[in-house]
């Protein structure tokens, strides 16, 4: 089984977002990430629901709508009905994880949890088999082309580990390159987040086969 590719929007050219979310299937991307900011919990602030709605209409691919926002209970509705398919958020600035989820799966649609990198696999295991994926982060949020943390990759293993027999994807985000993604599908990663490696490249299409094959 191969690894999915969820490019990150961050990257992309703001000022011509349709057209570059369009072009991601043909690039061969199997989701879209949209990374969502507050300026309260991360230092930085990107885009909102109005985004995921007009994004939605230039691609059939799911969007992988990451909440990096304070109480993202507040909102969570708002982007399902945007359009997104799969919402991942932060549990420690969450004041309800068991009301997300179960807002999340009444709309049909997949839900994880987010780990930064100093955030332990084993804080999570009483929500694990609640949810439908674990997303790791490899750098903390905030920005893309960010160095990858070397110590996260570890993660991978333990929370391949706590999975077990369970049916819980594991993403990871932050960093992921040609240099790392091997290493991260031997441990078992399911979907890899890619910004900066995607984006930048001269043939964004040639740069996801690549992660795809390794
Ligand atoms: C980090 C974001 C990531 C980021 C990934 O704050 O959540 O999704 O855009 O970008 P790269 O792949 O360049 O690290
Ligand atoms: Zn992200």
């Amino acid at each position: 089984m191969s690894i999915k590719i969820s490019p990150s929007i961050l990257s992309a050219d703001f000022a011509k977002m349709g057209e570059d979310v369009a072009k991601l299937s043909k690039w061969g991307a199997d989701w879209v990430h949209c990374d969502v900011m507050d300026g309260v919990f991360c230092p930085n602030i990107t885009f909102g629901i109005p985004m995921i709605k007009a994004i939605r209409k230039y691609t059939d691919l799911p969007l992988d709508v990451h909440l990096m926002i304070v109480k993202p209970e507040r909102y969570v509705d708002k982007f399902l009905d945007a359009g997104a398919d799969i919402i991942t958020f932060h549990p420690e600035v969450s004041e309800s994880v068991e009301t997300i989820v179960d807002t999340v799966h009444r709309h049909g649609k997949l839900v994880g949890l987010v780990l930064n990198p100093n955030i332990e696999v084993k804080s999570i295991e009483k929500y694990i088999d609640m949810i439908d994926l674990v997303m790791l982060m490899g750098v903390y949020p905030g920005f893309s082309a960010q160095k990858f943390i070397e110590s996260t990759m570890d993660k991978i293993s333990q929370l391949k580990a706590l999975i077990g027999e369970r049916n819980v994807m594991i993403e990871f985000d932050g960093g992921v390159s040609v240099d790392n993604i091997q290493e991260m599908a031997k441990r078992g990663l399911d979907i890899a987040v890619s910004g900066s490696y995607v984006f930048g490249a001269q043939d964004p299409a040639k740069a996801i086969r690549t992660l795809k094959e390794f």
